[in-house]
Parts: structure tokens; sequence; C-alpha cells
């Protein structure tokens, strides 16, 4: 992995655009941009050259039909959940260097560009077809406008193109006893045209790529589900929508169709990036030595690792993703995250309780992410973790040695005597901290890299519970500025290293360290960052304990949802 990371010059790091059609809840921070913001800002403190692209994906027709139910607009729809959703990112200190949306003028013209790109090269073939059309409303029933019941597990309101229930992917034909979303009326079926890409003719090109290239380096989820759709048989996928919301298709036969919402949208991660950087955004798209890193969910992984390096293949300029780390889902106290049954912790709630509580969440989210399996999220296991980890580790940490400097040594920085050799076994483990972390934040193994930062922090306790300066005080001072001077390294090492995962805590233990705020990644390889005299402020208060009744009330408030 590392003489591969020699070759990297720059790093482009996207997350799944989410559909503005509603707020955004844990589930999301947890599965897809946490993990990508982790691993976004340790890469900024290793000095690498990284972008950070995000957006609002805003047609389809999940956008469509919210805004029907809420008799506005379309773009009314999207405007306000792309500013709730802007907003959210914002408060949990999602770093993105771009926040853009796919209803923006750029992306218009390049998402229809792209698609033309294709067409004069031939890649698209045309079929013409007698789909599902509500005569009542005059249109035709794409995607989720069509439900009925699923032929897998005959869950009742399975969509056009995806049961909820059971997890297939569906074709509006598979469903049983159809109905229109819109009118409820059985539709009737009619003729019409569309584009579509022959995934088949890339099977080659993905065999070669996926199942021979990243067997070793992706995540066995995503590199199992690309093995399975693969084996399964790639069929040609309809790229255009009978539709008025979306992207115009760019020719002239098409009046009435855009693209089909998964055609449109990963292409605004380039014209994100074309936004941010008007004249530098090809080095991020079309450089060998850039590595593009998708962060999804995985009811998304055949679309970022099958669909959009085919379109990106067939365009033949654009660089392929070299990971795309997809995570599990988060569940709620037992039960899968819903919109429509209202079950979910959503993030502006969530700050109405917790206000300046981002990093509790942050953390929690993190230590439980489902990296690796569906986890569940508990209220509970948020209270543990901010009492008994947040509280009890880090924030305990922190406070005791801060208020030792203040009552011992004036808040200044004590000179080090002679090491002893607890001192130096202490000094030298602290110092393997960095490599570890950034070792398992390369791999995308983000829990364990977090598991390492407490574990610097329990280093920290054991070794004042071992040393006792509070009793050394009484009859040998030189040894405890000893003591003092080694604890505040390792404060300052817990303020570099905990930055990309809690970076509110980490800006607040360097404040009071009196450190500067353009700390990196190799200043904690080195054993002193805190030097004799330097000024300590006052402790301020990073976690506080989370009584029962507060626990309480969330429990009761998820109950009457
Ligand atoms: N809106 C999709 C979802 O929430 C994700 C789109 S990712 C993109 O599942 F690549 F298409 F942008
Ligand atoms: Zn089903």
């Amino acid at each position: 992995m590392n003489s591969q990371q020699d070759n990297v010059k720059r790093y482009t790091v996207t997350t799944a655009l989410p559909y503005a059609n509603g707020p955004i809840h844990i589930g999301h921070l947890a599965g897809v941009y946490i993990p990508a913001d982790i691993y976004v800002r340790y890469l900024r403190m290793r000095e690498r050259d990284v972008i950070f692209i995000g957006g609002s994906d805003e047609h389809g027709v999940p956008v469509t039909i919210k805004a029907r139910e809420e008799n506005i607009t379309p773009q009314q729809l999207v405007d306000r959940y792309h500013n709730i959703i802007k907003k959210s990112f914002e408060d949990f200190g999602i770093s993105f260097d771009i926040y853009s949306r796919t209803s923006n003028a750029v992306h218009h013209k390049n998402a229809a560009d792209f698609f033309k790109t294709l067409y004069d090269k031939g890649c698209f073939i045309t079929k013409t077809s007698r789909q599902f059309y509500d005569e009542e409303n005059k249109m035709f029933l794409a995607d989720r406008y069509i439900t009925g019941e699923c032929p897998h597990c005959h869950a009742a309101d399975a969509y056009g193109d995806q049961c909820e229930k059971c997890g297939s992917s569906l074709s509006p034909d598979e469903l049983i006893n159809p109905r229109s979303k819109i009118s409820g009326n059985t539709p009737v079926k009619k003729e019409t045209t569309h584009w579509y890409l022959p995934l088949n003719d890339y099977e080659v090109f993905l065999r070669k790529w996926i199942l021979d290239g990243h067997k070793n380096d992706w995540k066995t989820n995503v590199y199992g589900q690309c093995k399975s759709w693969i084996e399964q048989g790639l069929l040609p996928r309809a790229v255009t929508r009978d539709l008025d919301w979306g992207v115009k298709v760019p020719l002239p036969e098409a009046e009435g169709k855009v693209l089909y919402v998964w055609f449109d949208a990963p292409i605004g991660y380039i014209s994100a990036t074309q936004e941010l950087l008007p004249e530098r955004w090809e080095e991020y798209w079309k450089s060998a030595d850039t590595k593009l890193v998708h962060f999804i969910g995985k009811d998304n992984i055949v679309f970022h690792c099958i669909v959009f390096p085919s379109m990106l293949k067939a365009e033949g300029s654009y660089i392929l993703p070299d990971n795309v780390p997809a995570n599990e889902f988060l569940n709620l106290e037992g039960d899968k995250i819903s919109t429509s049954r209202n079950w979910a912790v959503w993030l502006h709630e969530y700050l109405e309780e917790f206000k300046d509580k981002q990093d509790v969440l942050r953390y929690v989210l993190t230590a439980n992410a489902p990296e690796t399996k569906d986890n569940d999220f508990t209220w509970k296991d948020f209270q543990a973790r901010n009492n008994n980890e947040l509280v009890a580790i880090l924030g305990n940490f922190t406070n005791r040695i801060i208020v030792l400097a203040h009552k011992y040594f004036n808040g200044e920085v004590p000179s080090c005597g002679e090491l002893l050799t607890i001192d130096r076994e202490t000094l030298d483990e602290m110092l393997q901290y960095p490599s570890k972390i950034a070792d398992n934040t390369e791999r995308y193994h983000f829990r364990d890299a977090l598991g390492s930062v407490m574990d610097l922090a329990r280093l920290g306790n054991k070794y004042l519970t071992d040393t006792e300066p509070w009793k050394l005080i009484k009859t040998d001072e030189t040894r405890t500025a000893t003591v003092l001077n080694v604890s505040l390294q390792i404060v300052a090492h817990l303020a570099v290293l905990c930055d990309p995962f809690l970076p509110f805590t980490a800006a607040k233990i360097r404040a009071m360290l009196g450190l500067d705020n353009g700390l990196k990644w190799k200043d904690a390889e080195k054993e002193i960052l805190m030097t004799n005299g330097m000024k300590i402020a006052q402790p301020t208060l990073l976690f506080e304990k989370i009584e029962d009744n507060i626990i309480d009330e969330q429990m009761l408030k998820l109950s009457k949802k």
C-alpha cells in the first residue's frame, strides 16, 4: 500500500449526494459523512493535496413525489432541504471544500455534455418498449411512481425500482398488481423510447478492474456485491426517463425526457469540482496520480462500482475510483431507520437537545460505525460512551493535567528533569500512536483508529495513577515537574491526533494548551510539543456527564414517533 501511496499526488474524495427531499439523520452521518470527514481531515494534516466534494442530489422521483405531496414545486422543495442539509453538515463540522447541488446550471450543462459525448461515441443503444402510464395524470410511471406487491417477499408497497422491505432491486414489470403512486389507478401500458447504457459491454473491463484488481484492497462487502452483480449477468440500463424534472436529454428527438437521476447525480461530483476549481478541475479527475475515493452507503454500491465507472470508462478521459469504502447500515434502537415512519434521530433535532455536543455524536457514531456489519444506535449506548469514555477517559485526563499544572506550577509548563524508566516507556509508547492511527485511517478502519486515540488517553491516565503527582508534590517538586511535563506532552499529542475525529474538542484542547491551530500530523511524531514555560489557559469543560433523565426524554420522544 505504501509504495502505491508514493505515486499519489492528490486526492479527490466524494460523498454520496443526499436526496434533497428531507433532512438528514444519524444514519447518513455514521455511514458516509463522518468517515469521509475523518479521512479528509487526516489527509490535510498529512499535508496532502485533497479536495472534499459534497452536494445535494436534487433530481429523481423521490423529489417530485414529495413536492407533489406538499403542493409546492420541486425547486421549492429542493431549495428548502438543500439549505437544511447544508447547515447540518456545517454544524457537525463536515469540512467540505464545496457543497454544491445538481439543480445548478453548471451541472445541467456538464451532465448534458457528458451524455452527448457518450451519444456521439455511439455508447448507447435505444429501445422502444411498453411502459406503465397513468392515463388520468397523463404521465409515464417511472421508478417510484409505481408501487405494487414485491415478487420476492410479498411486501405490499414495493417500488418500481426497489423493494425497501427485502432490498431487492426491481423493474416495474416484476411488481404484482402495480398501481400508480399518484392516482392509485391501475396503469395502462404505452410505448416509449429510451437510451440505454449496455453494461453487458463492460463486463470484461469490470471483471478485470474489480474482480482481479481490487480483491485485496476493497472491503469484503463491496467486493462481494460487485462480484454477485457481475456474475448474475449485466444488462443494458436505461439512462433516460419520461419526466419533466431533471436534466433535459440534449437531443431534439428526446422532448419531454430527462436523464435518469442515477446518470446525472454522480456526474455532480465532477460538476462540483469544476465549480470549485474552474481552471484546475481536470487534475482531480483525469490524472493517473490522483486517488479518487467515493464514500457511500451500501445501497449505492452498484451505482458507484459498476454503473458510474462504466460511464467514466465509456467517456474515456477519466480516472476510476481507487476505493469505494461503503458502509453497512445503522439501525436505531433495534429497528431500521425510516424516514417514512419517522424512525430516526434527525441532526437538527439532536442539536436542539445536545447543543455544542457535536463531537459526542461524532464519537459515538465512529466508535460504533457500521463498518463491517449493520450496527445499532441506542440512546443507552450513547450515554454510556459519553460518560464512561469521553468524560471518564479523554476529558478526565486532560482536565486533571491542566488543573494540576495550574495548582502546582502557575499554569506554566514545568521543566522536565531526568527521565525515569516509566517516563521513557510512556513517551516511547506515545510515539507509536501517530503511525498506528495513520495506518488504520488510510485503510478506512476508522473505529480502530479512534480506539487508538482513546488508548493514548488511557495511557495518560495510567501514567498518572502510577506516578501520583498529587502525592509527589509533597516531597519532590522536581519529580512532580517531570511527571507533569510528560503528561502535558501526552495531552498535546491527543490534541493533534484526535483532530480528524473530534475537531471541536481538538480545538478546545489546543486553545487550553496554547498550541497552534495549524499543527500537522508530523508534529505528533515529535516528542516535545509543550516547551518549558509555555502558558496554559484555565481548564474548560470538554465533556459533561449525561444524566438518565436526558436519555429517558429521548427514548420517550422516539416512542411517540
Ligand atoms: N441520492 C442518492 C442516495 O441518497 C445518492 C446519490 S450519490 C451520487 O441514495 F453519486 F449519485 F451522487
Ligand atoms: Zn421485497
